[in-house]
């Protein structure tokens, strides 16, 4: 309650999520909900500003995702965009047209009136060069924006009166001042609209008056204030698995509720190099928070059951069940207790189909089934509005160190996932070494590469790690004959993981990985570098 906000209402477009990420960068809060969310219900929510967002329909088509004209008429600022900014007009006496054209990719928008929606926008003409304006003459202000639409609005509606254009698009911009209405037909919130972050915050701070009260430090205050009232004295369960979002939940419960709260650590031996006591010293008896830590050193029996099992599926569904049978070991020791916390945050709510629109179902959930096994009440899930990049910035206001938050994505199956074929205690060995070797020779690179120019590199990748083939090979080292494994290194960059590239790490860098990994790591005598992309790859080499 009280907390200032602004609703995203989804109409199925891929950038969906990204506008609520760039509204909360803007320090206000903001929630995807689907465009079929009832107008009662946006009233009782009471937000600052309202955003429609692109989808995948034509407004016009019999069926499309509509809203009714009186969510224009509550004196709430509405910003549309692309099929937003098109059902607007539409639902408001406008027309709404195919294109002969799709308009589509960086565009120059040319302001032509003067907007609170572009207030400080534009006559950036060095970022506008090299996109093709040259048969357009105009003395306007100039920005550069993404655009992605066939449809385009053909006539305005009544009391609208166009902000910009583009040369193909003559409403590139639209408001109604009066009823403080606006429509863009471009996508502000995606990093080619050079600008778009301006618009957006134009929008949301000062056209919706919010006051920027969405921080982190904030966050943690009040949430720690918000756990100590429901749990009273009550008891909370967490599994601790050492990533991101669970370290985070760990910290908060922790500073709101001390040693009510038990966290389990289930070491299946199939973590990265010295992770196990690394996640220990963090939050280990010798660590910095105060709540009580359990590890379980389960590595021999995840290996006993994953003996003789080669098939990629088959092994996912051991570790996730030998999951469950220790923790629930776990749970029966420490008895019944008040809340079983998970570390859920804001992108799992959405793509479960409890937010937007654009719902897809993850498959993987890596605590899946615990709540069966366990004793508790209720379950509590402090990351629950969180996107990742708040939750890495709530951890570093909680203390936990920057290695742990700012990690790169580990799966849950952990290096049973990264082995081909049969998982044993010696491949894991390998695939540790090999991968500890890969990620401190980049990391190491990446830092000379900012030092000496101030900026990351183009081929910074988004996730790297080394992999084991199932693969034995003839070498020679030094005199002798070996007939050994083969190690892949793997780079990728990507944005949402749904898709990704190899990225282009250095030759130089990636020989280097080659003698040091052959040398150092016993029962390795290849070296490979996957090229591949997603699809039709995975990221993941299972
Ligand atoms: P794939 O291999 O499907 O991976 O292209 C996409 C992203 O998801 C991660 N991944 C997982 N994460 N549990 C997780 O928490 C899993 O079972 C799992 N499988 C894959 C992978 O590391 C990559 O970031």
């Amino acid at each position: 309650m009280g907390r200032e906000k602004v609703i995203v209402l989804d109409f199925g477009g891929q950038y969906n999520q990204l506008v609520a990420r760039r509204v909360r960068e803007c320090n206000v809060y903001c929630e995807i909900y689907s465009y079929k969310t009832d107008l009662e219900k946006i009233k009782e929510m009471n937000p600052k500003g309202i955003i429609l967002t692109g989808g995948p329909n034509s407004c016009y088509e019999e069926g499309a995702p509509t809203y009714s004209r009186e969510l224009f008429e509550l004196g709430i600022p509405v910003l549309g965009l692309c099929y937003g900014a098109q059902l607007m007009s539409l639902v408001l006496g406008g027309n709404v047209e195919k294109a002969d054209n799709r308009e589509y990719g960086k565009t120059v928008v040319y302001v032509d009136r003067s907007s609170a929606l572009f207030e400080g926008v534009g006559n950036k003409t060095d970022e506008v060069k090299g996109i093709s304006h040259a048969d357009h003459n105009s003395d306007n202000y100039e920005t550069v924006c993404w655009m992605s639409h066939f449809d385009y609005i053909s006539k305005l509606a009544p009391g609208f009166e166009i902000v910009a254009h583009t040369v193909d698009c003559p409403v590139a911009a639209a408001q109604d001042l009066s009823r403080k209405l606006y429509a863009i037909q471009f996508h502000p919130e995606v990093l080619h609209t050079l600008q778009g972050k301006e618009i957006l915050y134009n929008f949301v701070r000062n056209i919706c008056d919010c006051c920027g009260d969405w921080r982190m430090d904030s966050f943690v205050e009040s949430s720690v204030k918000a756990i100590r009232e429901k749990v009273g004295d009550g008891k909370v369960l967490l599994a601790l698995s050492g990533g991101v979002d669970s370290s985070v939940a760990a910290g908060l419960l922790s500073r709101a509720i001390g040693k009510q709260l038990t966290c389990v650590f289930v070491d299946h031996g199939l973590l990265r190099k010295n992770e196990g006591d690394e996640v220990e010293a963090v939050f280990g008896p010798e660590g910095d928070f105060d709540l009580n830590f359990i590890r379980v050193n389960a590595q021999e029996r995840y290996y006993s059951k994953l003996a003789g099992v080669n098939e990629p599926e088959r092994k996912r569904k051991i570790i996730g069940e030998e999951f469950i049978r220790v923790f629930e070991e776990e749970a029966k020791k420490i008895g019944a207790v008040d809340y079983l916390a998970q570390g859920t945050i804001y992108p799992d709510v959405v793509e479960s189909g409890l937010g937007g629109e654009s719902a897809v179902i993850k498959s993987h959930h890596n605590v899946g089934g615990l709540p069966d096994f366990v004793d508790f009440k209720e379950i509590i899930e402090p990351l629950r509005d969180l996107f990742k990049d708040e939750v890495r910035k709530a951890g570093l206001e909680l203390g936990i160190p920057e290695r742990l938050v700012f990690r790169q994505p580990f799966p849950g199956p952990g290096l049973g996932i990264r082995i081909i074929g049969e998982v044993t205690a010696d491949k894991v060995r390998i695939v540790q070494d090999a991968d500890a070797i890969y990620r401190e020779e980049v990391d190491k690179a990446i830092a000379e590469y900012k030092e000496a120019n101030g900026k990351e590199p183009d081929w910074m990748p988004n996730q790297y790690f080394a992999a084991l083939t199932n693969m034995q090979s003839v070498g020679v080292m030094g005199d002798e004959r070996t007939y050994d494994y083969a190690v892949v290194v793997r780079a990728v960059k990507t944005i949402d993981f749904m898709t990704a590239e190899a990225s282009n790490i250095p030759f130089e860098v990636l020989q280097k990985v080659m003698s040091r990994t052959i040398n150092e790591v016993r029962g390795v005598n290849r070296v490979f570098y996957d090229l591949t992309s997603k699809p039709p790859g995975t990221i993941e080499m299972e």
